[in-house]
């Protein structure tokens, strides 16, 4: 028995500045929604919280980059990414902002209930001000190099590259992101909570918590080691909640102290009993999060709720690790990103299948790489092979044989019974796997159900025992559908879409619970089920090298625009990628790579990497938009011998239809260079093979 009355499950409060991508579901937002989804079929009394985070430097940056306000940002971006969350069946209880009012005042209450119990530092510290710009340069406003790492990118908050937790102040050359610009120091008065003292409190507390996963309990325990500095609660910017004391005009509170409040906000949003959830110590409070969130969740609102004095502590805080694209980091910028309302309009209805495969491909114990390959291959070989193949063939038969009614076991085998036994652990099997926040597992287990399910039908022929025995085929039949009920009730936290279609398709109440699935008689004798169809359909070639193509596509007109450009010792370590799975000589052989010479160049106007290029393939000539901008000028390249794929589909590039694409090598530093045909006498349209 859990020594917990209810629930408070919170799933981080992604920024409002982007819609959400594949990376997002599965470090976090898919995680926590089969959390939640198994707790609710457990009966148990759980809010599921989450919002867009509108405040902090992120917004703003983007709301300049847009040309308008940081307010029109969260309201667009609030709105995405609240649909997107809907479309795929993650089951928040609510869906709040932090622009609300209730969470101003909440937020604005917490800072004020610590300030008049003299908890922070008031100090009067000199921060980085931009002259140009006429402001301090907090948080991600200004980026120089990280002094653990090296990594020249780091932002004033936060080293991306090795995790460190910074202080603007401790950046090595430090430059302003908004002119790029050198800044100046200037006296500043924040308030600064006192984590250098509260160090023993909380390590107490991180040492209670062993039972973390290894890489978040690691994590704190190396920020630990390093000594906790007092880190400022407040910013001089003006996006944000107000600072509520007269002393502090111009300043508002630091993101991620106002972020995490907004779970709390949001849970007065939800109901009125919103203190039981945040107060009383029979609840579990447990916040899913990406791993580059774990110091703010496990130290920094830890350390405020303590100082708070009236709430519980996080029980638990499952971060994951990061999920790669393709062997690449993903990235907003460079559009190196499967976004969820793009995924939609290609897979429609297929929102089990992604949630499928980001599950078993779920980066838990360390980064993983999303590829199309895979996710076909996911779809394909096992739900459409194993669960939607028994189940497929359960109901079909069951019609075919019954005209839909459950038929009446007869006498069970010895294999009939150990086939019950082996049914009815599924459902504490799967249970503790989620307990313990391993969800690939559990999915895993799920499967093995289906499995079972597949090799009992193997077992039995009952398409060829039905000549011979109809009674033992009504007994196997039985079971099978057995299996099938309590499929679907077991892959609904994983597979809602699904599990909702199967339980109509059985004609059974949706509103079976968890433990109902520890019977092995769902399904009465005589029941009638509705008419089937497939729960799954294979994925075709066709549709993955639309989506390879497209990802290629944005990776072209981004060529050379990275996120921010790389630190050098980033660069330094980069070894040849891996090389990619394994291709038949026909699908290289699907490639028309030819001889081309370029003819006119020019660059794309309004853009930094892109040249539009004439180029005669000796079967015809075609532009071509090819981002090389960086690397070489229009004027040097005309008369330039080149490699073209003759046969990709057309695209368009910013509005340029572009017919093709030159082949280029790239270095570990990013540079590009034509390939050319080693001997001078190639002509145009040889091939390349
Ligand atoms: O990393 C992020 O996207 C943050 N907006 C997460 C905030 S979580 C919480 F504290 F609200
Ligand atoms: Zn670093």
């Amino acid at each position: 028995m859990s020594k917990f009355k209810r629930y408070t499950i919170t799933a981080a409060l992604p920024y409002a500045n982007g819609p959400v991508h594949i990376g997002h579901l599965a470090g976090c937002y898919l995680p926590a929604d089969i959390y939640v989804r198994y707790l609710r079929s457990k009966n148990e009394d759980v809010k599921f919280i989450c919002g867009s985070d509108e405040h902090g430097v992120p917004i703003t940056i983007k709301a300049k980059k847009e040309g308008i306000t940081p307010q029109q940002v969260v309201d667009k971006y609030h709105k995405i990414m609240g649909d997107s969350f809907n479309e795929f069946g993650i089951s928040f209880d609510i869906f709040s902002r932090t622009s609300s009012k209730t969470h101003h005042e909440t937020a604005s209450g917490f800072f004020k209930t610590l300030y008049d119990k003299g908890i922070f530092k008031e100090e009067i510290t000199e921060q980085y001000f931009d002259e140009t710009a006429n402001q301090f340069l907090a948080d991600r406003y200004i980026v120089g190099t990280c002094p653990k790492c090296g990594n020249i990118n780091a932002y004033g908050d936060q080293c991306e590259n090795c995790g460190s937790t910074l202080n603007a102040t401790d950046l090595i050359n430090p430059r302003s992101t908004l002119s790029g610009e050198k800044p100046v120091m200037r006296k500043t008065k924040n308030w600064f909570l006192p984590l250098d003292t509260m160090q023993p409190q909380i390590e107490a507390y991180i040492d209670s918590h062993k039972e973390w996963k290894a890489n978040v309990f690691g994590q704190c325990k190396s920020w630990l080691s390093a000594g906790l500095q007092p880190r400022a609660m407040t910013r001089d910017l003006d996006w944000g909640v107000k600072v509520p004391i007269d002393s502090a005009e111009g300043k508002v509170l630091y993101v991620w102290f106002d972020a995490p409040i907004g779970y709390i906000s949001a849970t007065k949003e939800l109901t009125p009993d919103w203190e039981k959830y945040w107060k009383d110590k029979e609840t579990k409070l447990v916040h899913f999060i990406g791993k580059d969130n774990i110091v703010f969740h496990c130290i920094i609102f830890p350390a405020m709720l303590m100082a708070e004095g009236s709430y519980i502590l996080p029980e638990n805080v499952p971060a994951n690790e990061f999920l790669n694209l393709e062997g690449d980091k993903i990235s907003t910028s460079r559009n190196w990103a499967v976004w969820l309302h793009e995924y939609l309009l290609d897979f429609k209805d297929k929102q089990d299948a992604l949630r499928y495969s980001l599950c078993a491909n779920a980066p838990e114990t360390k980064d993983n790489d999303f590829t199309w390959k895979d996710f076909q291959a996911k779809n394909n070989n096992e739900l459409v092979a194993i669960l939607g193949n028994f189940i497929n063939r359960t109901l079909v038969l069951t019609h075919k044989y019954y005209d839909g009614k459950v038929p009446v076991a007869a006498e069970y085998t010895k294999a009939d019974i150990i086939l019950l036994e082996e049914m009815s652990r599924f459902p504490a099997k799967i249970a503790s796997s989620i307990e313990l926040y391993r969800f690939r597992e559990a999915l895993g287990e799920l499967m093995n159900l289906a499995r079972l399910g597949n090799k009992y039908l193997a077992d039995n022929e009952p398409w060829i025992l039905i000549k011979t025995d109809a009674v033992r085929v009504q007994t196997t039949m039985n079971l099978s559908l057995q299996i099938t009920a309590n499929l679907a009730v077991l892959m609904e936290p994983f597979l809602p879409f699904t599990s909702k279609k199967l339980f109509s398709m059985l004609n059974l109440n949706s509103g079976l619970k968890w433990n109902d699935a520890e019977r092995t008689d769902l399904l009465q004798a005589g029941h009638q089920i509705n008419p089937s169809s497939l729960l799954f359909e294979k994925i075709e070639d066709e549709a993955i090298t639309a989506q390879v193509n497209k990802l290629e596509a944005s990776k072209i007109a981004n060529q050379t625009e990275a996120d921010k450009p790389e630190d050098e010792l980033s660069l330094m370590q980069k070894t040849a990628a891996p090389a990619k799975p394994d291709i038949t000589f026909e699908d290289f052989n699907k490639m028309d790579v030819r001889v081309g010479t370029i003819l006119e160049a020019e660059r794309v106007p309004k853009t930094d990497k892109l040249m539009k290029l004439l180029i005669d393939t000796g079967i015809d000539k075609r532009t071509v938009v090819s981002g090389i901008a960086a690397y070489y000028k229009p004027e040097d390249i005309i008369g330039q011998q080149v490699s073209i794929l003759v046969n990709l589909a057309p695209r368009k590039i910013k509005n340029i239809e572009s017919q093709g694409m030159i082949l280029m090598a790239e270095n570990n530093a990013g540079e590009l260079s034509f390939v050319l045909p080693a001997k001078s006498n190639m002509n145009n349209g040889s091939n390349i093979k």
